[in-house]
């Protein structure tokens, strides 16, 4: 009996197949992933390691930007480079008395107070300020307040002055050092807390450029009637620290500020005996008549709007240029007339009840400036304040201690309400 022919065998199972090529894929498969898995480990101690260098060259570089001789040094660096001041408008009057009385402002001989300059509202201050610190600003800080809160005041003008209150470590010795305890600091309402913080740097910086640089540093604080409208008690720590600046001649500080409701607050502060008040006034007659010829307005219109309504203030001019392309003088002239009108019978009821010595002040404003003892005996401190204010815009305060009207249509609306002409 033949032996049965073998059975076919059966299919190999694929796990079976080909142990040949199995092999040497299971050892490439392998070495791959083992190369995979070590690159792996590789990577996270690579990044564990990394972060650990990274995590104390941070704390390096922290300790370094931190530091309050870094921050101090950004703020010298600052006054030493001087703010960047934008170039001349199109429409420019050139106003070279204005200018040069403020640069004898912004670097005086010999400091003695700190300034206060003043003018009406849109005469022009905040421009003829840039102009005179735009030829050389080295040295000097400028700073408008803005529209912001009080509370961010202090904020704001550690921007410009390249002041970061996060990077630097105030310590209890550090206010020991300036008679201060730390925790009158702490304890400070904003933003009293950060103009604290502030202004004791700002000294240490002052003190810096004075010693590096043999003469005082200038800050100009521009719409500095921005923070009185809003309460006085911070515009009068500014003030204070002002005057002790110009006291140890530190820190020239230069406040400007439209005058007018917010005169008497500067006023009220007793730091306002040590300021010197300057002013900036209107354009000449003259130059605002060839302001507005250059703005397209045409010669006739130009001179009578000038002398019948704007003078020379220039924010009245701005909007003359607008208005003169629809309305002809006289119209634009009711317009004001109105205004001022409604103001006097809201303070004073029927103008023609005004009191003979009252209306005989007025009348000799009509005419030009006059003495504030004058005008302060006749109308009385409180309606003199009231006319002042910004809001009502009849007065307006010189600080050659004279009072006028507020403007050339305020005067002529006077003139007319109460017959000047006749007495
Ligand atoms: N010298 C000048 N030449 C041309 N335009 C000027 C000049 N001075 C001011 N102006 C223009 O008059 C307007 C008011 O000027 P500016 O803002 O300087 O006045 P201001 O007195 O600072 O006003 P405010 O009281 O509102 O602070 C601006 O539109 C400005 O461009
Ligand atoms: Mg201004």
């Amino acid at each position: 009996m033949s032996a049965p022919a073998p059975a076919a065998a059966p299919a190999a199972a694929p796990d079976q197949q080909q142990p040949a090529f199995r092999g040497v894929f299971g050892f490439i498969g392998g070495a791959v992933a083992k190369a995979i898995s070590t690159t792996f480990i590789v990577l996270v101690v690579a990044a564990f390691v990394a972060q650990h260098v990274l995590d104390d060259k941070k704390t390096i570089m922290d300790a370094k930007t931190h530091s309050p001789e870094v921050v101090l040094a950004r703020m010298l660096a600052r006054f030493e480079a001087g703010s960047v001041i934008p170039p001349f408008e199109k429409y420019h009057v050139n106003r070279p008395e204005a200018v040069a009385m403020l640069q004898g402002v912004l670097r005086p001989a010999l400091l003695k107070d700190y300034t206060v300059v003043i003018g009406e509202v849109g005469c022009g201050k905040t421009t003829a300020v840039l102009d005179a610190i735009r030829a050389n600003s080295t040295g000097i800080v400028y700073h408008i307040v803005g529209a912001e809160l009080p509370v961010d005041v202090p904020k704001r003008l550690a921007g410009s002055l390249a002041f970061a209150f996060n990077q630097f470590t105030f310590t209890a010795g550090y206010f020991k050092d300036r008679g201060i305890e730390l925790h009158e600091v702490t304890s400070a309402e904003e933003p009293f807390k950060s103009w604290v913080l502030l202004s004791l740097s700002l000294r240490d910086v002052a003190q810096q450029f004075k010693t590096k640089h043999g003469h005082p540093a200038t800050l100009v604080i521009d719409a500095v009637d921005q923070i009185a409208q809003q309460g006085p008690a911070l515009l009068h720590a500014i003030q204070d620290f002002a005057k002790a600046a110009a006291d140890e001649q530190l820190l020239n500080v230069v406040l400007v500020t439209c005058d007018g409701s917010n005169l008497p607050e500067l006023k009220a502060s007793s730091a306002m005996t040590r300021a010197r008040v300057v002013e900036v006034s209107d354009i000449t007659d003259e130059q605002a008549v060839d302001f507005l010829l250059h703005r397209g307005v045409n010669e006739d219109a130009a001179k009578r709007a000038v002398a019948e309504i704007a003078g020379g203030r220039f924010v009245l001019l701005n909007s003359l240029v607008f208005e003169l392309q629809f309305k002809t003088v006289e119209q634009i002239f009711l317009k004001f007339h109105i205004g001022t009108r409604g103001a006097l019978r809201r303070l004073f009821g029927d103008l023609a009840q005004i009191s003979p010595p009252v209306s005989s002040t007025f009348c000799r404003l009509c005419r030009g400036a006059q003495h504030v003892d004058d005008v302060e005996e006749a109308l009385g401190l409180d309606l003199t304040k009231k006319l002042l204010a910004t809001n009502i815009n009849i007065l307006a305060y010189h600080p050659n201690k004279t009072y006028t009207l507020h403007s050339r249509h305020v005067q002529r609306s006077v003139a007319a309400l109460l017959n000047c002409t006749r007495s």
